[in-house]
């Protein structure tokens, strides 16, 4: 037996073409990660964006990378520029990319380089409803979801917004990788528990990447 084994971050295959890799932000770039992304927020703070409908979204989002996702009265679209201070969004740290590919690299995207990065947080009973990701070009590139903070329940379902869903436990540094056939799946984040981190509070956070341009 390998020493080193019970280290290895495992990787589940949930669904076709979703993958649950548990424990692969922590580790040695953990600590990078997140002084990153408290840069990042301070240079593009958090807000609770308008859907089209004029509800505000319970997780306040932020971005960085060449494109960020918005969300506004017109609807919701990638952007260069951060609506708020109409500034370009921060670069994408090296951290954040760096564990971008290498988790899709080990789901077997191996050409995987986001240029989109959103940050979502969520405080205790803010939720994500059913939906697709699918304001991309590209939907060979996958998407890859990094949680961290407070632990959620992720749920994913089907091409249907009627399919049934199964539910992800996603607790911090686990990363959900999915392209292929679950592409344009409806997945959704569960109305949060109150818990706390300690490093990041009684907040979650969660980094997700994407090819979008
Ligand atoms: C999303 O699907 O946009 C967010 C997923 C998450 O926060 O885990
Ligand atoms: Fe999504």
């Amino acid at each position: 037996m390998d020493l080193f084994d019970d280290l290895k971050p495992i990787k589940q295959e949930i669904i076709n073409d979703v993958y649950l890799l548990q424990g692969f932000a922590l580790g040695a770039s953990e600590r990078l990660l997140l002084i990153a992304l408290q840069a990042v927020i301070i240079n593009a703070p958090l807000c609770n964006m308008m859907t089209k409908m004029g509800f505000a979204m319970s997780a306040a989002m932020t971005n960085c990378g060449d494109l960020g996702w918005i969300s506004d009265r017109k609807g919701y679209r990638y952007d260069g520029h951060n609506p708020l201070t109409n500034q370009p969004w921060p670069d994408m740290p090296a951290s954040f990319l760096q564990l971008a590919t290498s988790a899709a690299a080990e789901c077997g995207y191996v050409n995987f380089v986001p240029d989109a990065c959103l940050i979502n947080q969520y405080i205790v009973g803010a939720s994500m409803g059913l939906h697709q990701d699918k304001n991309e070009q590209d939907f060979s590139q996958p998407i890859v979801s990094v949680s961290l903070g407070i632990p959620a329940t992720f749920q994913f379902g089907g091409l249907k917004r009627s399919d049934k869903t199964l539910k992800i436990p996603v607790n911090h540094g686990d990363v959900v990788v999915w392209g292929g056939e679950a592409r344009l799946k409806f997945h959704a984040v569960m109305p949060l528990k109150a818990n706390h981190h300690k490093a990041l509070g009684d907040y979650r956070y969660n980094l997700t990447f994407r090819k979008a341009g």
